[in-house]
């Protein structure tokens, strides 16, 4: 056993999913279609397709998840067991307004969420709610064109308010949009389709399009995080941002200012989110690239009015990137500009494991956003074996958890960084959201489904499973 450090007693200790990775029951109780539900089934290395609708003969593994829907009281005393405080989980959008544009939401949807708290409530274990992740009503998407449209702000902002009102006594901490600022690179074609809903090809420009739905997120994310805040001035309302930091690959100049302009690109969504401004870089970058952005004087005011009160963040692996010969003007383009890092080693899908890169980047965010953090995402992806008598052996899983913690705890108790929370993500199996697989597994709690949902379903322990139980009840220290 590693020795760690022992963390405050009101900690957050707890696990992290998304709604439409676990939740299945796609279409129950009037819930609509949203685009996690056109995502077919991809695997390792070869992406998920959207289609244009829901289709005969296509498989959509998000249609049935880990079947939590109907199981979560099940899984909430297994959370209970394992010592949680917290689970983070969001809100699937499509169950509250089937459509997006209603004006009356879905009673049904809203029940569901109410039951559900309400039993986490009960097992000592307070929800944290992400509004937005990765599940916009595909009506919005098609009619809409996604946050392309300025009208998307409305929509969004009547939908926090009607969960803001209607769970003000169960919930205090809330996200907006989940890694808002994963929506960077061109990869065909779900960054920018689950983050905004923009379907777009590589010839639209799609870079523009990005800067400027992403614009309206933020309006829309300062609208919800101030109308929040005058229905319940305790909520803690924070951003989420995919935290990856970006090394340069030596000390050559190029490579530490491309290093400084990749950090930038990725992210100025926080700068905005935490500080209420624009960086002064970006407005140069729209002018040399030309863009045409609608940005209001009203909008800036907006920003300035609506910061957030914490970073949530997720944090799996950094990068490294270099700078090219005699270019001065350092437009780094992910994924085009990562290079390997020779010094850490990668997971079977290739995710960089660097634990001192969370110390680093806590120290960092620390320094620039001066705000409380919260990791609401951190874990590691791998292929499980079950063996005969239903045991799984994850070390693995428990040696990346072992050193991140070790690493988040000296960025606590060494740095000083302020910080809320630790949910691992996918604490128990579900749908991976790049490749669609099962079999991309992340939990403590071993889920029995395969790719293509076949499986009894049903719940065991991984030893990881008793391992983090034992982190929480040392308080971090035993690890
Ligand atoms: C984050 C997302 O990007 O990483 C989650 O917020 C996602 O939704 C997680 O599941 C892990 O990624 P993946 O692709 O392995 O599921």
């Amino acid at each position: 056993m590693t020795k760690g450090y022992k963390m405050p007693k009101d900690f957050l200790w707890g696990g992290a999913v998304a709604a439409h990775q676990l939740e299945g029951a796609w279409d129950v109780d009037g819930k609509g279609v949203s685009i996690a539900d056109v995502m077919t089934a991809g695997r390792n290395g070869f992406p998920r397709k959207v289609t244009d609708g829901v289709k005969d003969g296509e498989i959509y593994p998000n249609h049935w998840g880990n079947d939590f829907y109907h199981r979560y009281s099940e899984d909430d005393r297994l959370f209970e067991e394992m010592g949680f405080k917290c689970f983070r989980t969001s809100i699937a959008w499509t169950r509250i307004f089937p459509n997006g544009d209603e004006s009356e939401p879905n009673e049904a949807g809203l029940k569901f969420y109410d039951d559900l708290f309400d039993d986490l409530l009960s097992h000592g274990i307070q929800p944290v709610v992400t509004l937005s992740h990765f599940e916009i009503p595909y009506h919005l998407v098609k009619v809409y064109g996604g946050f392309s449209n300025r009208k998307m702000i409305d929509f969004f902002v009547h939908f926090a308010k009607t969960v803001f009102k209607r769970y003000q006594d169960k919930v205090k901490y809330w996200m907006t949009f989940n890694e808002i600022n994963n929506q960077t690179a061109w990869s065909d074609p779900h960054p920018l389709l689950q983050n905004s809903g923009l379907q777009l090809s590589k010839d639209d420009n799609w870079e523009q399009a990005m800067y400027q739905a992403a614009h309206y997120e933020l309006v829309a994310s300062a609208l919800a995080v101030q109308a929040g805040h005058a229905i319940n001035p305790d909520f803690q309302i924070g951003c989420m941002v995919a935290m990856c930091p970006i090394y340069p690959l030596t000390a050559k100049p190029a490579d530490v200012m491309m290093a400084e302009r990749a950090m930038q690109k990725r992210y100025w969504f926080g700068d905005v989110h935490c500080l209420g401004e624009y960086p002064k870089w970006l407005p140069k970058y729209f002018e040399r690239k030309g863009f045409d952005m609608d940005i209001t004087a009203a909008d800036l005011a907006t920003l300035k009015a609506g910061t957030v009160d914490y970073v949530g963040f997720s944090y799996y692996m950094s990068f490294v990137t270099k700078g090219r010969d005699g270019d001065s003007d350092y437009d780094f383009k992910e994924p085009d500009d990562f290079v390997e890092n020779p010094y850490v080693e990668k997971s079977d899908w290739g995710w960089q494991i660097d634990p001192t890169g969370l110390r680093y980047a806590m120290n960092w965010m620390q320094d620039r956003w001066h705000l409380p953090q919260f990791i609401v995402e951190n874990g590691f992806g791998a292929y499980d074996k079950k063996e005969a008598d239903g045991s799984v052996h994850d070390d693995y899983r428990i040696s990346y958890f072992r050193d991140h913690i070790l690493a988040m705890e000296q960025a606590v108790v060494l740095d000083g960084v302020d910080l809320i929370g630790y949910t691992p993500w996918g604490c128990i199996d579900l749908v991976s959201a790049s490749t669609g697989e099962m079999a991309k597994r992340y939990g403590f709690i071993y889920v029995d489904a395969d790719d293509n949902g076949q499986g009894s379903f049903d719940r065991s322990k991984k030893d990881s499973f008793n391992w983090f139980q034992q982190v929480i009840v040392s308080d971090g220290e035993d690890l």
